[in-house]
């Protein structure tokens, strides 16, 4: 696409994706996500030791990461329910993975089926995270030293010894998990060109919507959601 198609498709139609609070939201996670992945880098691989200096020193590394899980839980729980609903799985998401090798193809795309807000892969990454982010949390308060006691007096027992040792392999790989679910889901947002202002700007273009995600495009024309600026050809 030449800068002035671009600059025509632009003025033509932007379809509004995320409101303000939504990107914050997302933005908030994102940023505590890089954070928690230096921190815990940093405590686990002796050969990463020196990203502590970003934090002060391996005592405040030690410190600051639980509670920097706690932020992300907090942040993430606000995206769970926000994007929840439009990532429930449905039939044409299993068509959608059978044939995602298409997704590669430049005119691939027209193979699949139309897709709403989310394809097939976003909603793996939406739940898998969920799920990773919950096991992080439960290994990790088990895992923190500060914490730990107020816990334990909540639940009423103490964890043995084994049992915190569990903790920490099941935090190491889902932590793992977690950090290569989060590469694919960059990797696809910069991929995917167009993806990125959805998240930056809030809106995305006409053409990118009615290419990767059709049926949520026509619902948000059925709703008058649009910025109509000129052609009347959504695919412009
Ligand atoms: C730091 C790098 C990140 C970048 C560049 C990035 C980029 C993006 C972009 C462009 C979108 C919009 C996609 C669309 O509307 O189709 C998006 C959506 C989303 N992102 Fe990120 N993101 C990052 C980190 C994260 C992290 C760490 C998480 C969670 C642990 C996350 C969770 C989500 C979720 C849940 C959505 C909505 C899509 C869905 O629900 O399936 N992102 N991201």
């Amino acid at each position: 696409m030449t800068s002035a198609d671009k600059t025509t498709d632009e003025r033509h139609l932007r379809v509004p994706r995320y409101s303000g609070s939504a990107r914050i939201n997302h933005w908030t996670v994102a940023a505590t996500f890089v954070l928690l992945t230096l921190s815990g880098l940093a405590l686990y691989l002796p050969s990463l030791y020196f990203l502590t200096g970003l934090f002060g020193g391996g005592q405040n590394t030690r410190a600051i990461h639980p509670w920097l899980g706690c932020l992300l839980v907090l942040a993430f729980a606000g995206l769970f329910v926000r994007f929840f609903s439009q990532n429930l799985p449905e039939s044409t998401d299993l068509t959608w993975l059978s044939r995602a090798g298409k997704v590669i193809d430049p005119d691939g795309e027209k193979f699949l089926p139309e897709v709403g807000k989310y394809n097939a892969g976003q909603k793996i990454v939406f739940w898998s995270q969920a799920v990773l982010i919950t096991i992080l949390l439960i290994t990790g308060l088990a895992l923190w030293q500060q914490g730990l006691p107020y816990i334990e007096s909540v639940l009423g027992f103490q964890l043995s010894l084994e049992t915190r040792r569990w903790a920490a392999v099941i935090h190491a790989t889902a932590a793992t998990l977690s950090i290569v679910v989060w590469i694919v889901h960059v990797y696809s947002a910069i991929w995917v060109r167009g993806t990125m202002p959805a998240m930056v700007e809030g809106s995305v273009s006409g053409g990118w919507s009615w290419k990767h995600h059709r049926r949520w495009l026509r619902n948000k024309v059925a709703e008058g959601d649009i910025e109509h600026t000129g052609s009347r050809n959504p695919a412009e």
